[in-house]
């Protein structure tokens, strides 16, 4: 053989990955293979792989005889919509995409070169863990990536797909990552899988059931996006991207759009006359931002708060936004959990948040109390109030007590907060503030129900209303719903050059 045929050779020995057969028992499953996710994944021809010659280093078990170009994982660079990323794709038709010691190093360099670089990685995990003829080398590289994982935390975003076995220790490296989305009924993530727990806790459950996606995008929380098959997945992948920056460094990109009159009639008559109706925030939204743009994260899991990407005036933006739909639109612990750790991923990769109240609170009872209300609520009010990105609110209803504070209050740092003229900004509502502060009144009238509705409608007059709010500057202004949408294109242009400047320390504490 020439020099050129032996490298012809290699390469496509590199390709053929664990050999057609074993392509062939992926294909069955309803997967991609490594390559071809690859390649749906990035502008067409735009992939350059590194590390396809590399091969596994270890003779236990006889393994010099089982050797495979790439050992398990594809990894490269190319481009989506012509931006730089980094990609590496577990392989399961090598050693069931195991991570070995050089499995683990190829990972490594590609994470190293996304850093130098400023360039999103990205990662399509399907695999059955440490490769286990190697022992503690593949854990030692697990962890490698793991403390990578963290170093690249804020600086580049780092999105996950699982697109099949993900267990064990393995799942900490997406858990770790930004964004992890799952591909149904094909991918599970658990740290223990169902023989152990019916070992230990003697519980019987399937593996989907303990880990597949619709688990983790209800249950859970632990999957941001779930797709319905690997061409949806890696769509969705792309889409996301779309909504970030390539670093911490840099703003999302813009889509071109030409200013209108942006008046959205549609806007009035979504918020019902009764103030104990819900309504569908979602549809607020919709009046809000441009057409087709939201692309809701956690859209399963703690449904009374509303997160998603959308774009306004073609720019980028982070909504965060409580559903009276669901629970009263009131918060709770992994409502709070959830917009809380989407306020830092926008504020770490420079989107601006709009944030939509009508809440009527925290939740109350044991259940929240003894799992940690306190500390959880916290979370979203530490890190709205650390949050340096262009911040502007809507009131659209409700915004009670201690949750009209943590709703991105200007108390907290929001730049424009504005109200609808139903907005209602008390420290609870009327009905349950005069059960309070009139009760021996109520009490001693003949008439106690009317007595009530009487002080109630007092309340209501004085307090249930936007006006306190704005005569203190609270409130920066009470607009028509339908000029939404126009005065937030310009408060966030407006917020272009916003500089904030914290007071210098190592990091905050944030109560995890
Ligand atoms: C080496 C592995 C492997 C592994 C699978 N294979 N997992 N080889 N190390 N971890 C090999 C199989 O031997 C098989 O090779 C091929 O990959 C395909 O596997 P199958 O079992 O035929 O596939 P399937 O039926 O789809 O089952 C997939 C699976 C199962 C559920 C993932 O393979 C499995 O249970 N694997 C072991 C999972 C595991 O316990 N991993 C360690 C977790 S602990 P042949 O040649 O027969 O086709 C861990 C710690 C990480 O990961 C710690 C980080 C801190």
């Amino acid at each position: 053989m020439t020099k050129f045929e032996i490298l012809q050779d290699k390469l496509e020995q590199a390709r053929e990955g664990g050999g057609a057969h074993r392509v062939d028992k992926q294909h069955e499953k309803g997967k991609l293979t490594a390559r071809e996710r690859v390649h749906l994944l990035l502008d067409p021809g735009s992939f350059e792989e590194v590390g396809a010659l590399v091969t596994h280093r270890t003779t236990d078990f006889d393994m010099q005889d089982q050797v495979f170009y790439g050992d398990g994982v594809v990894t490269g660079y190319g481009t989506i919509t012509g931006r730089l990323v980094y990609v590496f794709a577990q392989d399961f038709t090598v050693f069931g995409g195991s991570l070995s010691e050089t499995h683990a190093e190829k990972i490594c360099k590609l994470m190293d070169m996304a850093v130098k670089t400023g360039a999103p990685l990205i990662g399509l995990n399907d695999s059955g863990g440490a490769r286990i003829q190697e022992g503690v080398r593949s854990l030692g590289g697990y962890a490698d990536i793991f403390y990578r994982n963290v170093q690249a935390s804020g600086v580049i975003p780092q999105l996950s797909a699982i697109m099949g076995p993900c267990a064990g220790g393995a799942v900490y490296s997406p858990a770790m990552t930004d964004f992890t989305i799952m591909v149904e009924h094909t991918s599970y993530m658990f740290v223990t899988g169902p023989n152990v727990v019916k070992t230990v806790t003697n519980e019987e459950v399937t593996s989907e059931e303990l880990g597949g996606a619709s688990t983790h995008s209800t249950k859970s929380g632990v999957t941001h996006l779930t797709a319905a098959n690997d061409v949806l997945c890696l769509k969705q992948l792309r889409a996301l991207l779309s909504y970030l920056p390539q670093n911490c460094e840099e703003k999302p990109a813009d889509l071109p759009y030409t200013l209108g009159t942006e008046v959205r009639e549609e806007l009035l008559g979504i918020v019902p006359e009764n103030p104990n109706q819900p309504y569908d925030m979602r549809e607020v939204i919709r009046g809000i931002i441009d057409p087709e743009s939201f692309l809701e994260i956690h859209d399963r899991y703690a449904e009374n708060i509303v997160v998603g990407f959308a774009r306004l005036a073609g720019k980028s933006i982070g909504i965060i936004a409580n559903q009276p739909y669901s629970l009263a639109g009131v918060l709770d612990v992994d409502s709070s959990k959830k917009a809380a750790r989407f306020t830092r991923t926008c504020d770490c990769f420079n989107v601006p948040l709009l944030v939509l109240v009508d809440v009527p609170g925290f939740l109350p009872g044991t259940d929240q109390e003894w799992n940690g209300i306190i500390t959880n609520g916290a979370k979203l009010l530490y890190a709205l109030s650390e949050a340096t990105v262009p911040r502007v609110t809507v009131i659209t209803r409700k915004a009670y007590g201690g949750a009209y504070d943590v709703m991105n209050s200007k108390h907290i740092g929001a730049d424009f907060n504005f109200a609808w003229p139903g907005a209602e900004i008390a420290v609870m509502g009327a009905k349950g503030a005069s059960e309070i502060i009139f009760r021996r009144e109520i009490k001693k009238a003949e008439d106690p129900a009317a007595k009530l509705a009487e002080k109630e409608a007092e309340y209501g007059e004085k307090f249930a209303n936007p006006y306190r709010a704005a005569q203190r500057g609270f409130i920066d202004e009470v607009i028509y719903p339908q000029d939404t949408r126009r005065k937030l294109i310009r408060a966030f242009a407006s917020l272009e050059g916003k500089v904030t400047v914290l007071p210098k320390k190592k990091h905050g504490n944030i109560p995890l």
